[in-house]
């Protein structure tokens, strides 16, 4: 059975102060039951990320990015061993921020997505479709195309090593939140390439989350499709109170 994540991308927002108030209260309210299946992480930026870990014993803290390059002279880019060496469990990458601010293409996330594997840090890879793209019909396209250049020539053993978040570009930050009948659509289909790729067993232990205005009001619905395996979170992950809520919610849908 899979897991269900509860992820929190917190892009550039929050302080040092901030970022050890809310990891430790977080760290507080997972140790005050057992959650199971349910699995919670924080993504801060970097300069905070060795704070996060120290504090964090029941979640795992994630990198919002990493270099494509194993080390030298890159300057301000931080490394997967780095990382690793701070014992950060998981590394988002090919965000549609990324792509869109710094033209990050899939090849260069296949990289970075080599880069995390060669380090033991679970990556998740971020694909997702444009407002015009959607409307243009090219939703399944665009999001196969972006799996197939990410995932080029990568091998997976056990399924486990990569979560996989579908986040749809015009419901991020905008308040429009695919709907759940939206969202389950386009994970079938990343299960189904997953399964023409990897094989069924590997398909169906991957994990595939949404993102995209995911909320304490809507997270339910969305975890109650078949192929959606969490949420990564932005705004909504931002408070305390509203993180855990989501965590609660997800416990509720059969966490445990
Ligand atoms: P919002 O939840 O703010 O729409 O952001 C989603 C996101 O980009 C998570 O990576």
């Amino acid at each position: 059975m899979r897991n269900i994540f509860i992820a929190g991308n917190w892009k550039m927002n929050k302080d040092a102060s901030q970022t050890q108030q809310f990891c430790t209260q977080l760290e507080s309210h997972l140790q005050e039951r057992d959650f199971g299946r349910v699995k919670a992480i924080v993504a801060p930026v970097h300069p905070f990320l060795a704070a996060a870990e120290g504090i964090l014993r029941s979640a795992g803290v994630a990198a919002q990015d990493v270099s494509a390059h194993p080390q030298g002279a890159f300057t301000g880019e931080v490394s997967a061993s780095q990382l690793a060496s701070l014992g950060i469990s998981h590394c988002i990458i090919g965000h549609s921020e990324r792509r869109q601010y710094h033209g990050e293409s899939d090849e260069l996330v296949r990289e970075k997505l080599l880069r995390l594997r060669e380090n033991r840090i679970i990556p998740i890879v971020c694909i997702g479709e444009t407002l015009l793209q959607r409307e243009d019909g090219q939703t399944r396209e665009v999001v196969l195309a972006q799996l197939e250049g990410c995932f080029e020539g990568v091998e997976l053993a056990s399924g486990e090593e990569v979560l996989i978040a579908y986040e749809p570009v015009w419901a991020i930050g905008t308040g429009k939140t695919a709907t759940s009948a939206q969202a389950q659509e386009v994970h079938a289909e990343i299960r189904a390439w997953l399964k023409e790729r990897y094989g069924e067993e590997l398909a169906q232990k991957m994990h595939i989350l949404y993102g995209g205005s995911a909320k304490p009001e809507n997270i339910g619905e969305l975890l109650e499709q078949p192929d959606i395996d969490g949420g990564l979170i932005g705004g909504a992950s931002l408070q305390i109170e509203s993180f855990c809520a989501m965590l609660d919610i997800a416990l509720q849908n059969g966490g445990n």
